[in-house]
């Protein structure tokens, strides 16, 4: 199979699963306790039917939107992702040329293999931060600051990650960082020796949005304790208002799910909440962000904008999420897999396909720009 070969999702992930170790493709596949919310995210766009009009005119049509400020070339970007050089040595830097030969956003993980100032440096998009709330408050403010300073263009903090999930996949793998495998987890890497090669003959992996700030280059830190003992599980409201006034700029939760807290979200001055179940590695069991949209989008939609991630694996998920009144949506395997299968030209197939569903999409629904699509077009079963 070859990356020609790939013309969905599901293609792609067929690909990278041949080429990366099975801890690793078993960290980004796999979700937490019974993955009933990961597959609950795809499924939920099954219950709703698209209503299309017809002879409106559509020889070409407008994919942009505007979200937090940023003018996107199509209505999904890529969002903020761990440790992506671990799937390809290339990393962030092929996810980044990628969104930015398309023209949209991609982020930046506070577990990237990247650094933020790098890649702002390099490309003109727009670019987001993830961001994770730690006990150290100072370190708070400086990482705010880095980020300031590196010309990040929007803010976005992790609200749903307040402990891990429960990855069992990851368990029995022994998968984390830095690796504790498992003998079954170490049999895996040794049947994809071309990926140790890569590995080892690339720049050294290094975590570097956090390394000027806390030891996980070595064998001090994993990633395990960096969320038990550096994350502040007793974060409030309060610290987040205060930390969107610092920051002073686009400010987005993500992870937000209820509508009280998309309420508090508005009013504590946020400019975007990312309505999103982690890609169902946190609480299995939650709802789907699409099914959670329509009563978000009524009580706040007129006060800040909201987006949604989880499952969005075509163009017709796309359409059914922003005629519901969501203003973009994430990507998260729907890219990861493409980067693992071949790299940059890996995740420009996989969003150059999408974009063409999204336009092939749009010419069918009879709409010329994405607000015109609206609940008109939706019927729910
Ligand atoms: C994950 C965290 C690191 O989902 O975002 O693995």
């Amino acid at each position: 199979m070859r990356l020609s070969d790939c013309h969905n999702f599901h293609d792609f992930r067929t690909l990278a699963k041949r080429r990366l170790p099975g801890p690793i493709f078993n960290y980004i596949d796999g979700a937490a306790d019974d993955e009933v919310t990961y597959r609950r995210n795809s499924e939920s766009f099954e219950r709703c039917d698209l209503v299309p009009n017809i002879l409106r005119g559509v020889q070409s049509v407008d994919m942009s939107v505007t979200v937090m400020g940023q003018k996107l070339a199509t209505p999904f970007y890529c969002s903020p992702t761990a440790l992506q050089r671990l799937f390809h040595h290339d990393g962030e830097r092929a996810v980044a040329a990628a969104a930015s030969k398309l023209g949209t956003m991609f982020g930046v993980s506070s577990l990237g293999t990247v650094s933020m100032e790098e890649l702002r440096k390099t490309y003109e998009t727009p670019q987001c931060y993830q961001f994770y709330f730690h006990k150290d408050r100072g370190l708070n403010r400086a990482m705010m600051q880095r980020a300031k300073e590196s010309g990040i263009n929007v803010m976005m903090l992790t609200v749903d990650s307040i402990t891990g999930g429960n990855r069992e996949r990851d368990l029995r793998t022994g998968f984390s960082i830095p690796f504790r495998l498992t003998l079954g987890g170490i049999t895996q890497f040794a049947l994809k020796p071309m990926w140790g090669i890569n590995f080892v003959t690339h720049e050294k992996f290094k975590l570097p949005q956090l390394d000027a700030h806390i030891d996980m280059g070595g064998d001090t830190m994993s990633i395990g304790r960096y969320f038990t003992e550096m994350l502040d599980p007793s974060m409030t409201w309060d610290d987040v208002a205060e930390m969107v006034k610092l920051w002073d700029g686009q400010f987005c939760l993500k992870g937000v799910m209820s509508v009280e807290d998309a309420k508090r979200a508005a009013s504590i001055g946020c400019s975007g909440i990312v309505l999103s179940n982690h890609g169902g590695r946190q609480l299995d069991g939650s709802r789907a962000a699409f099914d959670q949209l329509a009563e978000v989008v009524d009580a706040v939609g007129d006060r800040l904008d909201v987006i949604i991630d989880g499952g969005i694996q075509r163009g017709t998920h796309i359409l059914k999420a922003l005629s519901l009144g969501a203003k973009a949506v994430g990507l998260g395997r729907a890219y990861l897999y493409p980067l693992a299968a071949a790299g940059q030209p890996g995740v420009e197939r996989a969003l150059g396909l999408l974009r063409t569903e999204v336009e092939r999409g749009m010419k069918l629904m009879g709409v010329s720009s994405l607000d015109q699509l609206s609940r008109n077009n939706l019927r729910f079963r």
